[in-house]
């Protein structure tokens, strides 16, 4: 199995749109970006990957933290979001290695003292393999960090849309919630067994919950609307669906966020889990 799909999904239109919305996301995710980076806690002159990296945000901190004695590198399969992280980078005078690569066959001969991803670890077709090959990247003692998704059913910000448009965008029957996707690792002995048999120690998975901001301002039903049609998995089904499809799914999903409306935003709930481990020393 390759992660061919993958590479074709990312570096098409969810690539792009992830590439135009990267500062309303890194906002959105700011709360775990915050806790990633103190459960990672990246130190001076350290070498650190950032897998999956996007648009580079964890990778700009992880370039900060550990200075200029250390070095980041974010690998990605991108190219459209791989061009926002390097732009971002060179408006911050910043000399960081964004590489476009596959994780799961990246090959490093020094190897890294910390691996860090925010959700981009939950995509490989052959998980046991991958983290088999980060396995490899890790220095005797590296240190893995990274962020992935809870259950659907705690992750209202997701399955809202999806249920606001049920009628319009059928259920896959054939959805299988350990295929690659945003909720492949939300099972934690699924994780477990996955980074223990790729030969990762001390696995532990730390709840975290948050209020995802999903539209804000002046129109916050309107901003969210615009939001969900364009990261997410409901976004993806109306992509699919084709373009009468968005404007039937605009007014559902309108209807759905009004209920939602607190002040000048709409808030959703939110839960991931902070996975970390290390290679045996
Ligand atoms: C949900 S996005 C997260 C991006 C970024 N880490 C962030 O938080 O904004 C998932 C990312 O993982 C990347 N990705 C998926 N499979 C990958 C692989 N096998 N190797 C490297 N990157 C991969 C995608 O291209 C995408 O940028």
């Amino acid at each position: 199995m390759s992660n061919a799909e993958q590479i074709e999904y990312w570096n098409g239109a969810a690539g792009e749109t992830w590439a135009r919305m990267q500062a309303r996301m890194d906002k959105a995710l700011t709360p775990v970006t915050a806790a990633l980076l103190s459960a990672a806690a990246p130190a001076p002159g350290e070498d650190v990957l950032d897998i999956g990296c996007g648009s580079g945000e964890t990778t700009l901190a992880l370039a900060a933290a550990v200075g200029d004695d250390g070095c980041a590198t974010g690998v990605d399969i991108s190219e459209p979001l791989l061009a926002r992280a390097r732009e971002r980078a060179a408006e911050l005078l910043l000399d960081i290695d964004f590489e476009l690569a596959d994780a799961a066959t990246l090959v490093d001969p020094i190897g890294f003292d910390l691996l860090v991803s925010r959700f981009g670890v939950m995509f490989f077709a052959d998980p046991v393999a991958a983290f088999g090959n980060l396995h490899n990247l890790a220095v005797p003692g590296g240190r893995l960090c990274f962020a992935c998704w809870q259950q659907p059913t705690e992750n209202t910000w997701a399955t809202l849309p999806i249920d606001a448009l049920a009628g319009l965008i059928p259920v896959d029957p054939r959805y299988d919630p350990h295929a690659p996707g945003p909720f492949a690792f939300a099972d934690p002995d699924r994780v477990r067994a996955i980074l223990g048999t790729a030969g990762w120690q001390d696995v532990a998975l730390q709840p975290v919950t948050f209020t995802m901001v999903m539209g804000e301002g002046d129109d916050p039903v309107g901003n969210a609307v615009h939001f969900a049609l364009r990261i997410g998995p409901a976004a993806r089904s109306v992509r699919e669906a084709g373009p009468d499809a968005e404007a039937r799914a605009r007014v559902l999903l309108a209807d759905a966020f009004a209920a939602h409306v607190d002040g000048d935003t709409v808030g959703l709930p939110a839960a991931v889990w902070l996975v970390t481990a290390h290679r045996p020393a």
